[in-house]
């Protein structure tokens, strides 16, 4: 049985209310109780948080670095993602409208999918490899136990500006929100999948699980070889520090940035804002001016404020 609980616009789950399509209801319970199979390996993030980065990184790590095979099928196909329907920027946009503002138009993705991916992936022969921006809470119990999850973490204002960007860039009419509005939304959990923090806190504390294995976007950024060794370690594969040099090179920002098999913008971009866009961390502070970095700094405190979560960009 799901222990979810709902209200009428957001899903609850447990203490918390995470923001999720009405739409999202119907199945929350399918996704609660799938099967979890222990060759699974799943990577949990928050949007915009570095998922697709560390997809890339760990299927390649779990296939023995068959860079031909991630040149042959996008990443999405590999390594698709649980919770995807077509309902979701419509629900979304209204939850928005009805919630605060409007924050333009979500109608760019809604052709996207048609399948709910989470039947395909029931389907899906082992091992399998499955992306999902769910919190643990609303995740098959049994997942820690059974599979090894790949949880990353993020600097909450870098990801509310790559957010905003992935907004514009998937709205076919620009969003008519401005970049203020969009903060606005982003603290008060407006938006798809938030709050942020206690998302990324219910797997923070699971940090020692041994089959978690949580980071930091900063820390691939800082060094992305020694991240990739911490992962090849976690996932017990060996590989030559060539091989490590020759993963980190195919990961760099340069080269997803060219990759269409990872760098998937399905035809949508708009203002030539890309999937992978920036790729920094810290860009925030040039989005934000004096009255909103210490609106963000007050909002990170209160959100943290008795969490033992530290985000090495806000220590
Ligand atoms: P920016 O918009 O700040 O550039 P997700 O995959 O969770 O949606 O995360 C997307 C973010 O990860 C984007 O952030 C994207 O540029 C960044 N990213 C993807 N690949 C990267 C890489 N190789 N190096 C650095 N950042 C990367």
């Amino acid at each position: 049985k799901c222990l979810l609980g709902y209200t009428r616009k957001f899903v609850k789950c447990g203490e918390k209310e995470y923001v999720m399509p009405g739409a999202f209801r119907k199945h929350a319970e399918f996704i609660y109780n799938m099967e979890v199979r222990p060759d699974d390996v799943w990577v949990i993030t928050f949007p915009r948080s570095g998922t697709t980065w560390t997809q890339e990184l760990v299927w390649l790590v779990e296939n023995n670095l068959d860079f031909n095979t991630a040149k042959e099928k996008p990443l999405y196909e590999r390594f698709p993602m649980l919770e995807t329907t077509s309902q979701i920027p419509e629900i979304a946009y209204e939850l928005i409208k009805a919630n605060f503002m409007n924050l333009g138009s979500f109608q760019g993705l809604t052709a996207a999918v048609r399948n709910p991916s989470w039947e395909i992936i029931a389907e899906m022969p082992s091992p399998r490899f499955i992306k999902t921006h769910l919190p643990l809470s609303m995740l098959p119990p049994k997942l820690l136990s059974t599979a090894r999850v790949v949880y990353v973490a993020r600097d909450p204002r870098d990801v509310m500006v790559s957010y905003y960007y992935l907004h514009k860039m998937i709205s076919k009419s620009l969003m008519r929100g401005t970049f203020r509005n969009f903060w606005e939304a982003f603290k008060r959990d407006l938006l798809p999948w938030t709050p942020i923090v206690a998302h990324t806190n219910e797997a923070w504390k699971q940090r020692h699980h041994p089959n978690m294995h949580f980071l930091f976007y900063e820390d691939l950024i800082k060094d992305l070889p020694k991240e990739i060794r911490r992962v090849c370690k976690f996932l017990h594969r060996e590989y030559s520090d060539e091989q490590i040099q020759q993963l980190a090179s195919h990961l760099s920002f340069d080269s997803l940035r060219k990759n269409k098999n990872v760098n998937n913008t399905t035809g949508q971009t708009t203002e030539g804002v890309q999937f992978v866009r920036k790729g920094e961390a810290g860009g925030w502070r040039s989005h934000f001016d004096k009255d909103m970095t210490r609106d963000a700094d007050e909002f990170l405190i209160s959100r943290l404020k008795g969490l033992d979560l530290v985000y090495p960009s806000f220590a």
